[in-house]
């Protein structure tokens, strides 16, 4: 039986304070929670999620790196770091997997500089505004990359 593709789950800086950060921004639903739903979705999916979270740039940067030849895509919330990193765009741009970028907040209702994340022009696809179910839409996204990927004969 063919192994099942896993997925890396990134979750960026002070996202691990999700739950009780500025809940009226970024909901009641704590990271746990959420990556217990992206777990349940992946398998749904046919996937394995691996979900790590880091305040640290460099970790973030050693992960997506470590990606490459071992899973068959990325989620990824960098949280502040999408308006700020090049270290993370040139990561995800050298990785060669589907990318889909994540927010829970509405980036472009809010000020001025979260309007432009870096990360984006790395990013298949980009989801934000929904809150945690952003996450389940973008594993969904992902899995439909994964397979057409696989479909088009091209390495998901
Ligand atoms: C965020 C939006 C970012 O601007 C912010 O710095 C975050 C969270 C979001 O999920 O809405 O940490 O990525």
């Amino acid at each position: 039986m063919a192994k099942t593709p896993k997925i890396l789950i990134l979750n960026g800086p002070n996202l691990n304070t999700l739950g009780t950060r500025q809940p009226e921004v970024y909901g009641h639903t704590t990271l746990t929670e959420i990556e217990a739903m992206c777990q349940a979705r992946a398998l749904e999916r046919g996937l394995a999620a691996n979900c790590r979270q880091s305040n640290s740039e460099g970790e973030m940067v050693t992960w997506i790196q470590g990606a490459r030849g071992t899973c068959a895509g990325i989620l990824i919330n960098p949280g502040a770091y999408s308006h700020t990193s090049v270290a993370i765009l040139d990561a995800l741009l050298t990785v060669e997997l589907p990318v889909v970028e994540v927010h829970l907040s509405n980036i472009h209702q809010r000020e001025t500089f979260r309007r432009h994340s870096y990360v984006s022009s790395a990013a298949q696809g980009v989801i934000c505004g929904f809150g945690a179910t952003g996450y389940l839409m973008a594993i969904d996204g992902l899995a439909d990359l994964i397979g057409n990927a696989k479909g088009s004969g091209k390495k998901a």
